[in-house]
């Protein structure tokens, strides 16, 4: 993937993201186009997956197939919004191997704190996809590829729905080698560190929960 930042303007995706911004949407509803939303993402952030041939015969002839080649995949879920993003990935690609990271952000320094920390093996050999909804001021997206990159991961990427430029800066600089894959980028972040317009917050969102 050549560009750092990539926003996936096709008509499906921004239609279902004018219904998640909504205030009034409902949370069965915000679950399932985010669902709907992170199948076609995942078409996005996975295209440069690497591609290998197998020798097939169809009814026809012999031929040289396309086929991933066997380098696993590893999805990890930034707790706990992430979990949303996984879901859909996961029906696309149901042999990846999860991992979940926990952080939550100290609501007066805007600063990550780990909770939860539990990733494959050999994530080395990995095609990592980090998964998050929000990037605002980036500082847990960040931490979360630190902490990727010390357990071994070599080839990221980092997938949201919303990104504020704040949040893509502080990626590029921390992480330039990590491309970015997201829905839209916002206009700013406001005092209390959430993405406006945004559509809030995405874990209370998709949970319920104030
Ligand atoms: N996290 C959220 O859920 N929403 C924001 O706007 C920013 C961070």
């Amino acid at each position: 993937m050549k560009e750092h930042l990539t926003i996936v303007k096709h008509p499906l995706v921004q239609h279902k993201l004018t219904l998640m911004r909504e205030k009034d949407t409902s949370t069965a509803k915000f679950r399932q186009l985010l669902r709907e939303i992170s199948l076609l993402l995942a078409y996005e952030v996975t295209r440069d997956l690497h591609m290998t041939t197998r020798r097939i015969e169809t009814p026809l002839a012999e031929m040289d197939a396309p086929v991933l080649e066997g380098r696993k995949l590893a999805l990890i879920s930034i707790l706990r919004a992430g979990n949303g993003l996984l879901d859909g990935m996961l029906e696309l690609i149901p042999s990846a191997r999860v991992g979940f990271i926990g952080l939550y952000r100290d609501e007066k320094t805007l600063q990550p704190v780990q909770y939860y920390f539990k990733v494959p093996a050999n994530l080395e050999e990995r095609f990592v996809i980090a998964v998050d909804p929000m990037l605002a001021t980036g500082n847990s997206s960040a931490a979360a590829i630190d902490l990727l990159k010390k357990s071994g991961a070599k080839e990221i990427r980092f997938l949201c729905l919303l990104a504020a430029p704040e949040g893509v800066a502080h990626m590029k600089e921390a992480h330039p080698d990590v491309p970015i894959v997201t829905a839209a980028l916002d206009q700013r972040l406001n005092e209390k560190g959430y993405i406006v317009p945004g559509l809030g917050d995405a874990g209370d969102r998709m949970f319920g929960t104030q």
